[in-house]
């Protein structure tokens, strides 16, 4: 709700600003999540960068003291104190006590990017070099032949108005929102990973090796994401493309999809 409310005034006061599903110039900020994996992603972050910033003053303020009270010209007479067990358990404890604080969030989320909750579709995707290809083995038509795909970039002197340079692809991936999708990731030559910052996913496409993860998107939307493994020359030119559409734009989408 505050995420709508806030994009919307964005929109308003900024109309060349929506929610950010692609990388920006000069971003240094995450981009607008879209999944509960990928709020959750943030939040740890928030939560983490509140313990960085407490350490860091904390340790700012006890490496000047101590340059202050060493300093020659202002104490030629410094304390002698080197040792001292009860400062000592201090240092050792607090820091671990911190460290099993932050263990909790970090591990619940780790576990609940683990999680796959009955997913209602499968799909399976491919790394090659260099592009990626989509199966959505769950729909046959009357051949007996699933909906199968290959998802190139668009070249720079092919591209409309509008479209992303280096992400947008010819055929996207399509899968409808607020539903458990099963994301089955391979590779059918060497490492690629597949990956879309606004989805919070960041898997390992592995030849011979099927790696799963799962994903429920909560609006609609077109999200961006590149490949993320140095796969060889053209690794920076398979990006790619997931349109987050209604359930019933979906089923409409499989239908003429299996009509081909
Ligand atoms: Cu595929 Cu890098």
């Amino acid at each position: 709700m505050l995420l709508k409310l806030s994009s919307l005034l964005l929109i308003i006061f900024f109309p060349t600003l929506g929610l950010s599903d692609a990388a920006e110039n000069w971003q240094i900020g995450f981009q607008d999540p879209a999944t509960p994996i990928m709020e959750g992603i943030i939040n740890l972050h928030h939560d983490l960068m509140f313990f960085i910033c407490v350490i860091s003053v904390f340790v700012t303020w006890m490496l000047s003291r101590t340059l202050w009270h060493f300093n020659f010209e202002f104490n030629p007479n410094p304390s002698s104190l080197s040792h001292g067990t009860l400062i000592e358990i201090i240092w050792t404890v607090t820091p671990a006590f911190i460290l099993l604080i932050i263990a909790v969030p970090s591990f619940s989320l780790l576990y609940a990017m683990d999680e796959i909750i009955s997913p209602a579709i499968t799909i399976k995707t491919l790394g090659h070099q260099w592009y990626w290809s989509y199966e959505y083995s769950d729909y046959l038509n009357e051949d007996n032949e699933s909906i199968a795909f290959d998802s190139y970039m668009i070249p720079e002197e092919d591209l409309k108005n509008g479209q992303l340079r280096l992400l947008e692809v010819d055929n996207r991936m399509v899968i409808p929102i607020n539903t458990h999708v099963r994301l089955i990731v391979s590779a059918a030559d060497v490492l690629h990973s597949w990956a879309v910052p606004s989805l919070g996913i960041k898997c390992d496409a592995i030849p011979g090796r099927l790696n799963q993860t799962s994903l429920f998107i909560k609006r609609e939307g077109i999200y961006y994401g590149q490949c993320s493994e140095i796969c060889g020359i053209n690794h920076g030119f398979m990006p790619i493309v997931v349109e987050a559409v209604s359930l019933s734009n979906y089923i409409s989408w499989i239908s003429n999809k299996l009509n081909e």
